[in-house]
């Protein structure tokens, strides 16, 4: 829980008090509270740098039986990620030592932002995603988060501080239910029990949620999603999220890949290439918590989530190398490899977002290709794009929300990649060259003229290891990217 403090921090029950230091200017107006701050650059191990930590115990005229101050760095040099960082450091810290509350003093803003809402809304961001574990398949509890994270500004009003935490707490929570869900293991995901988990979770908030099953998908004539699924004796679902405010000028669509597990299908993928893949739906989650962060926090504008959900896998009736497939728009698809199965999903999911509901914007996330990652590594995602203008859009929000994302080519000339001597076109060419770019290009055979961007989350969707405010595993990437993008649009 997120609480705003109002008495001074000084004379606070809590089991941490956390203050911030920069290196060269001071971070608090309230002289009691700058002069902790100060008492730790007393001590050589302290200067202030980024990363700095000090701990006093059982300070003198202090409450809190501990007091925490974080290095920022220079403040020209601080930004958001300098304080998502510093105030996710101190909810790990506190986690592990099995503490239950903290009180976060927020520090003046550096130089790099100009706003207070730039120094408390990062910070409350990196103390609420720290405060994660996932720990349900564990008897043993470990580390528990913490129960109330408390914040305390000396340069914003309480009702300026309190409507920031509100915003803040109800989009990392969407992060956070992302994160559950790509970390669940894919038996407890398959495509209907993770479809009821997401209209569960849809149900609380202002949301329309309707559920197609494997009989509608049929009359959709959704064969491209309905082959993908036919190795499976888990059968398709595709949930379709409305949210409608009272009026809007805009319809934005939002479209998530949900492979709730890849093996490849009769392309078995290899050992190594097989662990991990129930991350395969991590587009599916984010556009899902999404929707109910953004009914949470009464978006302006009218959104639509397309879902498709789905588990790739060989059997004697899954779908082959070879194949022809006709998708819902008509088009046909030779198969030349059934682990190109997003592509195959997608391409009814787009269709269907862009015929029922004709969005003026339509914007897709999905774990798409191995070779985006081959490109852009785990922490970076791939946007593509014909429209430069929402692209460079999405990629500043991710420089804001630090899920980062960087523009790719839709190259014209290379969709000879997935040119085919007997269907409409091919989902995988021959060769592996441009991956990430002949997938983009597939995918925007189904779109027609809506203004459309895909953002191929392969890399950033899981952690190999834990960072300062994301465990290892699903990262809930995407959530805060989407948030921010389309209050943009
Ligand atoms: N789900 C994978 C992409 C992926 C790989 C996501 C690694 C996360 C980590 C996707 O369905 C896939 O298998 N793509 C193939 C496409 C190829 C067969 C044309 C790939 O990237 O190798
Ligand atoms: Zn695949
Ligand atoms: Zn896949």
């Amino acid at each position: 829980m997120l609480r705003i403090q109002t008495s001074h921090p000084a004379v606070a029950k809590t089991d941490i008090l956390v203050l911030a230091a920069y290196e060269d200017k001071s971070a608090y107006n309230d002289p009691q509270l700058q002069e902790l701050v100060d008492r730790a650059g007393d001590w050589p191990e302290f200067s202030g740098k980024s990363g700095d930590e000090l701990i006093f115990y059982d300070l003198q005229g202090v409450k809190a039986k501990r007091v925490l101050i974080l290095g920022l760095g220079k403040a020209d040099k601080a930004d958001r990620e300098t304080m998502r960082k510093a105030a996710g450091k101190a909810v790990n810290r506190a986690v592990k030592a099995s503490l239950t509350s903290m009180l976060i003093c927020l520090p003046e803003p550096g130089r790099q932002v100009d706003t207070g809402a730039d120094s408390a809304e990062p910070m409350m961001e990196g103390a609420v995603l720290a405060n994660y574990r996932f720990d349900l398949y564990k008897k043993e509890k470990r580390h528990k988060p913490l129960k109330t994270i408390w914040f305390y500004s000396d340069f914003l009003s309480e009702d300026g501080a309190r409507s920031i935490s509100e915003k803040t707490w109800a989009i990392c929570q969407g992060t956070l239910m992302a994160r559950d869900w790509v970390n669940m293991p894919p038996n407890e995901k398959r495509p209907a029990g993770f479809a009821r988990s997401i209209a569960k979770a849809a149900g609380k908030e202002p949301l329309e949620v309707i559920i197609l099953d494997a009989g509608d998908l049929k009359k959709n004539r959704m064969r491209a999603l309905l082959s993908v699924a036919s190795g499976s004796s888990s059968r398709p679902q595709m949930v379709v999220l409305d949210y409608r405010p009272e009026s809007w000028e805009k319809t934005i669509a939002l479209v998530g890949k949900g492979v709730t597990f890849d093996s490849g299908g009769i392309n078995l993928k290899s050992a190594s290439g097989l662990e991990g893949m129930k991350l395969d739906m991590a587009g599916a989650a984010a556009v899902s918590a999404a929707l109910v962060s953004a009914a949470r926090t009464g978006f302006n504008q009218r959104l639509i989530g397309v879902i498709p959900l789905v588990e790739n896998m060989p059997s004697g009736t899954a779908y082959r190398p070879g194949d022809i497939i006709k998708t819902a728009s008509g088009k046909t698809v030779e198969i030349g490899n059934t682990d190109a199965e997003g592509r195959m999903i997608l391409a009814d999911a787009l269709d269907y977002a862009v015929r029922q509901y004709s969005p003026d914007v339509v914007i897709d996330v999905a774990t798409l290709t191995g070779a985006c990652i081959v490109a852009l590594g785990e922490k970076i995602a791939g946007v593509f794009s014909r429209d430069s203008q929402l692209s460079d859009l999405i990629v500043k929000s991710g420089q804001k929300t630090h899920e980062r994302c960087w523009a790719m080519p839709l190259a014209e000339d290379y969709r000879e990649l997935l040119k085919s001597d007997f269907a409409d076109i091919k989902n995988a060419g021959k060769n592996r060259w441009a991956g990430a770019i002949a997938a983009a290009l597939f995918l925007s055979e189904f779109v027609g003229e809506t203004r459309w961007a895909h953002i191929d989350i392969a890399g950033p969707a899981y952690a190999s290891k834990a960072g300062d405010y994301c465990t290892a595993g699903g990262t809930g990437f995407g959530v805060r990217l989407l948030m921010d993008a389309i209050e943009k649009l």
